[in-house]
């Protein structure tokens, strides 16, 4: 009880002092019923530009004046970094198969200040004033990301400017982040010598789940890892691995003659009702008709077209959550409803939609269809982010990296990671070994030379904070503290 009073009276003690954003300030939100720490909701306009990006911040609990701050981004590309909000790392959380937030134990805004940034344009909250500002690729999206960062810290959050910085996301953020870590040490570096300029004190960041390379990640990975847990056989194993996979997320069956195009259905066969985000998780079935129905033990009737496809837009779909896989391929169009087991958030859709919501978050009225991913304009880049690792962990290097991975993912699966992991050729400084959370495993860890970790969340999916929120900020917090995980 003394504690939280003192904890309490910091916070207020720092947030009256603060330059903060009056304006942004939330003051309250139904099911959030603490939110003393210092909620804030708004929009970062991009200049010469009809875009508008949302953010949400949830200052530290512990002491923002001096905690890290921590900018987060989903993937897709499309989807909203509200999902991170308020199911992975936020300070209240919805869970699967529950219809109210609850207080989250493990929220990242327990001792660093967490902003979120939904990005592109078009996507959740972000507004796109004119769809011609808004085909996106790696490059133009990050040039956005990086003019918003420092428009976070100039505009809304000066107070912050000295703070340590460290930018985190998932699965497509793995190409958002790094591209955006590239710009940002350009633009420190370009403007060292001029003390007028102000300059992030970015540490380092923190991707989870994330995809970097085509050749290894995500299919050819699921593939792997399928194998590896046991989901397809010997036989049809063997034969698979000698067709060429790579790049399957941008080329699919095109590389592949009949007999490899054939192994490859029999294998979608068998994992079709498999969880992607989680091979040990529950799925969850999308309708694929119209008419009266049991979903999630409820009768509903989708009585026409617009309900159905009102209904299904409350489910994660791969191709939806991890649009990559998909966008792509030649055969983007039949796969929409390929594998049929995806998670269920019609609550999360519910709550973000209602008008009184909206209104507590300052949400601009454009806004009338929240989606948690859209179907945005994105063409993605061959080259992933791969190279942007090779210079960033040179001798010598600025920032620190945590690439951590949750072992039970089979969309962007610990197996592809660990092998783009080993093409760096970085030297072991520290070999891999396991370590503990509560007297249990909790995952494995290796360090490399020039800043590098690698750790595992054992036995989390592809939202590693979301299903094993303890183990994944224990890993975060120990390595932003320099300290053995
Ligand atoms: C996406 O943007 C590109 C570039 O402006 C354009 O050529 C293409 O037609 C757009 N695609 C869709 C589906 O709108
Ligand atoms: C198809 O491709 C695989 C992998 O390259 C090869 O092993 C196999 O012999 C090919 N099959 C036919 C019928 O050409």
């Amino acid at each position: 009880m003394l504690k939280t009073l003192t904890l309490t009276l910091v916070g207020l003690a720092a947030l009256v002092s603060a330059q903060l954003p009056a304006d942004d300030l939330v003051s309250s939100l139904e099911q959030f019923d603490d939110i003393s720490f210092g909620l804030y909701s708004g929009y970062i306009p991009i200049k010469d530009t009809k875009k508008k990006l949302h953010y949400m911040a949830a200052l530290s609990k512990r002491n923002p004046k001096t905690d890290p701050v921590i900018i987060w981004f989903n993937g897709g590309p499309g989807c909203t970094s509200m999902l991170g909000f308020s199911q992975e790392n936020g300070p209240y959380s919805l869970s699967d198969d529950d219809t109210i937030f609850r207080v989250n134990d493990y929220s990242w805004n327990n001792e660093a200040t967490m902003i979120y940034i939904e990005s592109p344009a078009g996507v959740g909250y972000s507004v796109c004033g004119d769809a011609k500002e808004c085909a996106f690729t790696d490059d133009n999206s990050a040039d956005d990301n990086m003019a918003v960062v420092l428009s976070l810290f100039e505009t809304k959050f000066p107070d912050f400017q000295k703070n340590d910085l460290y930018i985190a996301g998932e699965s497509y953020a793995g190409i958002y982040i790094p591209q955006l870590v590239k710009r940002l040490d350009k633009y420190i570096t370009d403007n060292a010598q001029d003390p007028n300029v102000f300059k992030p004190a970015l540490k380092g960041f923190m991707v989870g789940n994330g995809v970097t390379h085509w050749q290894y990640d995500a299919e050819p990975a699921a593939i792997e890892q399928a194998y590896w847990f046991g989901l397809v056989d010997d036989a049809l194993y063997n034969q698979m691995r000698t067709c060429d996979f790579t790049y399957y997320d941008f080329d699919g069956d095109t590389k592949l003659n009949q007999t490899c195009k054939d192994l490859k259905k029999k294998y979608d066969s068998y994992m079709n009702n498999i969880q992607p985000y989680d091979l040990f998780g529950k799925c969850y079935f999308w309708p694929t008709q119209k008419g009266p129905q049991l979903i999630n033990g409820k009768m509903v009737d989708l009585a026409d077209d617009a309900s159905l496809l009102q209904e299904r837009d409350k489910y994660l779909r791969v191709v939806d959550y991890a649009n990559f896989k998909y966008r792509d391929r030649p055969d983007y169009q039949q796969l929409k409803d390929a594998p049929s087991c995806g998670t269920y958030d019609g609550p999360l859709l519910d709550y973000f939609n209602k008008a009184s919501v909206k209104l507590s978050l300052k949400i601009d009225p454009s806004i009338t269809n929240f989606k948690l991913c859209s179907d945005i304009n994105y063409s993605k880049n061959r080259d992933g982010t791969f190279a942007i690792y090779q210079q960033l962990t040179q001798p010598g290097s600025k920032y620190r990296i945590l690439k951590y991975s949750g072992d039970s993912d089979g969309v962007v699966p610990t197996q592809g990671t660990m092998k783009w992991i080993d093409q760096l050729g970085l030297k072991v400084t520290k070999p891999f070994r396991s370590y503990d959370v509560g007297g249990n495993t909790a995952g494995w860890v290796v360090e490399y030379e020039n800043g590098f970790t690698f750790a595992t969340i054992h036995g989390a999916g592809h939202m590693a904070p979301q299903w094993k929120g303890q183990q994944t900020y224990h890993a975060i917090f120990n390595w932003i503290q320099g300290q053995e995980l």
